[in-house]
């Protein structure tokens, strides 16, 4: 719960699109436009304040790993992070025109202008950016960037960092992907806490030789642990439709619960 500048009590829900659902990560700069559409319309079923966050998908990873970006010593600093922003701005820009055509009165929160990292790890987030545009009533969209690192000089700000650092303002999460939630010995798991770690290579859905430089499901099932502290927190398929809008009305959906 948060406690907006006019006193109000406002409910916050942040939404994750992850890459992965929104383009096809094995295609550079492929995007999924109908999905896109579908996911804003199924946001806005709900009449709480949210926060989207979208990942890089086949936007972000490739330039990112071409750019050796999220390496201890990044291969090329001043053309990869010009090229990488560049490359998200646009993903981001045909996230908010789809989503104002819908009606969501989006406004674009770049990663890179509210984080700060060292040695890659997220040290600074500046959440008071997106309260005030929450206040104003739109619809921050937040993304995954190439952000300034006091170590290495950039590094990748991913969609989850993201997540993470603005856990502690929701009451609920959620995590869009495009497979059914996480898996545990080739099954989804209705609720998946921290004895389920660690995942093994089967526990996890093969993406079909996509690049994806942030990380591997054991990474996010432990993210998604550490934003489960603050918020109840949920993975869903992002690829079928009514799942999402089923979680933002509080209905009972096929999808993981994740607990600390
Ligand atoms: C990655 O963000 C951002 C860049 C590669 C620039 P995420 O790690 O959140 O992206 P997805 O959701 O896995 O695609």
């Amino acid at each position: 719960m948060q406690q907006k500048k006019t006193g109000q009590v406002m409910t916050l829900i942040l939404i994750k699109l992850g890459g992965s659902v929104l383009t096809d990560k094995s295609i550079p700069f492929s995007f999924d436009k109908e999905t896109t559409k579908r996911l804003s319309r199924e946001i806005k079923v709900s009449e709480e304040d949210i926060v989207v966050v979208h990942g890089g998908g086949s936007f972000g990873h490739p330039g990112a790993e071409r750019y050796g970006l999220n390496k201890r010593v990044p291969l090329s600093i001043k053309k990869g992070t010009a090229v990488v922003q560049r490359d998200m701005r646009r993903m981001n820009q045909k996230i908010l025109e789809i989503m104002i055509d819908e009606d969501i009165l989006a406004v674009s929160i770049p990663g890179a202008m509210i984080t700060k990292y060292k040695d890659g790890k997220l040290i600074h987030l500046n959440e008071d950016i997106v309260i005030d545009y929450l206040n104003i009533g739109t619809v921050p969209v937040a993304f995954g960037d190439v952000a300034v690192d006091e170590t290495r000089g950039v590094t990748i700000c991913s969609g989850d960092d993201i997540m993470r650092g603005l856990a502690h303002l929701a009451d609920m999460s959620i995590f869009v992907t495009n497979v059914d939630g996480i898996y545990k010995e080739g099954d989804v798991v209705d609720v998946f806490d921290k004895s389920m770690l660690p995942l093994t290579k089967e526990d996890m859905p093969d993406e079909g030789g996509s690049i994806d430089v942030t990380g591997s499901m054991e990474r996010k099932a432990k993210l998604m642990l550490e934003v489960s502290n603050h918020c109840r927190t949920y993975v869903v398929n992002g690829k079928v439709p009514g799942r999402l809008s089923s979680l933002l009305s509080g209905k009972r959906t096929f999808c993981t619960r994740v607990k600390r």
